[in-house]
């Protein structure tokens, strides 16, 4: 059994069961009970219920993680989300500060709130900075059996080689920290690390996404593992994005391709 069902405070509205999409729950006479059905500790039934009467066992040492929140009052308006993605842009060119650990430890609040296929909650990050160089060579012995059809992976190659050659580096630019995300699946990955991104530039940090860094995970996946001995290794690293303290200050928007949707 999953939950703590307080009977006292349950008024048996049976809201809890028609959430749970695995029914587990289901009125029986003047009060809820568990079926034994395959509950993955969503706590939609935990979040639904008017008379606080539902626990999760598992995060039963987590009262801390509880708020209550008024589902009326949406904390910020459609204006201002859209203003925030306006002004969203790559960032490529950093000042010397680094992220503070504060500041990680904030970008990796906003993932603990992300959704995960069947609940796995399998994201985790690493950040990448005393380890960076040898990250790099790690990644490029991988990935340079595309550097014919990729042009800029020969120039990284040749920066390894020669960085004294070179203004920046070509994959990071100025950037000195990156943040890796794992995950089994690769979609709940993305989408907290997307998170991520955003709650970053709440921060005033900035940073862009690394496609070719990222190819060392799609090119030889069990190689790039061998990196992170202490990472499981049937994780994929989903996304790769460079962090930093923003150099540029971007002024205005610029026109994009127009957006192509349709109903079906
Ligand atoms: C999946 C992904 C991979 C990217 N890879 C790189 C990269 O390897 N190097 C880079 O400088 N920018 C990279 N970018 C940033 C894009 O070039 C950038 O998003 C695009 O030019 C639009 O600019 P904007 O983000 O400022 O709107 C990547 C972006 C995404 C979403």
């Amino acid at each position: 059994m999953h939950l703590l069902l307080n009977s006292i405070k349950c008024s048996a509205c049976g809201k809890c069961a028609s959430v749970c999409i695995r029914d587990n729950l289901k009125l029986v006479g003047d009060h809820i009970e568990e079926t034994g059905g395959n509950c993955f500790d969503c706590g939609q039934c935990m979040a639904v219920c008017k008379e606080d009467a539902i626990r999760l066992k598992v995060y039963e040492n987590q009262e801390d993680r509880i708020e209550d929140y008024n589902p009326k009052e949406i904390p910020f308006s459609y204006d201002e989300y859209i203003q925030f993605l306006k002004q969203r842009r790559s960032c490529r060119w950093f000042t010397r500060k680094e992220v503070s650990k504060e500041e990680y430890k904030k970008l990796f609040e906003a993932a603990y709130y992300s959704p995960s296929a069947q609940n796995m909650q399998d994201v985790e990050f690493l950040v990448v900075k005393d380890n960076l160089q040898e990250f790099l060579e790690h990644v490029y012995s991988i990935i340079k059996v595309e550097e014919d059809e990729f042009p800029r992976i020969a120039q990284f190659g040749d920066y390894l080689k020669h960085p004294d050659n070179y203004k920046n580096n070509p994959f990071l630019w100025e950037g000195k920290e990156l943040i890796l995300t794992f995950s089994n699946n690769i979609m709940d990955g993305i989408i907290a690390s997307t998170r991520v991104e955003l709650a970053a530039y709440t921060l005033g940090l900035g940073g862009f996404y690394s496609l070719f860094l990222s190819k060392a995970d799609s090119i030889d996946h069990d190689k790039l593992m061998e990196f992170f001995p202490q990472i499981d290794s049937g994780k994929h690293m989903s996304s790769v994005f460079v962090i930093g303290h923003p150099r540029t200050r971007f002024l205005r928007t610029i026109p994009h391709k127009k957006i192509r949707f349709d109903y079906y």
